[in-house]
């Protein structure tokens, strides 16, 4: 099992392949927020990775990150738990003024993803 490290809050086996939203959430129980609700299209899962950034990405992941013109930072909606990473949650639900984190998103990646290997 892959292991999950968000600074500040510890290392959390994870289950592999799990979405690093949910793992970070469910697993970490930090506070990220998934405005809509894990489908790219919001950018407020955003993480900042300080190991194991995944070398590839989802179309998804990447025309989002582009049209919101953001770098150094990573969807963590559009990324599974492959391998160990280290993150930094920087988008949390506390402080943020919104009702609620977002609707849960779903198990699997959505859109249904299309890799593109940096
Ligand atoms: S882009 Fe909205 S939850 Fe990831």
């Amino acid at each position: 099992m892959p292991t999950l490290t968000v600074e500040g809050y510890g290392a959390f086996e994870v289950t592999d392949g799990k979405r690093l939203v949910l793992a970070i959430e469910q697993d970490a129980k930090v506070d990220i927020l998934h405005a809509c609700g894990g489908n790219a299209r919001c950018t407020t899962c955003r993480v900042e990775f300080i190991a194991g950034e995944p070398s590839r990405m989802t179309v998804a992941e990447q025309e989002r990150l582009k049209a919101r013109g953001l770098s150094g930072v990573r969807l963590s909606c559009q990324i599974l738990c492959e391998h160990d990473m280290t993150v930094r949650a920087i988008s949390r639900f506390e402080g943020s003024g919104r009702p609620d984190a977002g609707s849960q998103p779903q198990t699997s990646i959505m859109p249904p993803p299309e890799w593109i290997e940096e």
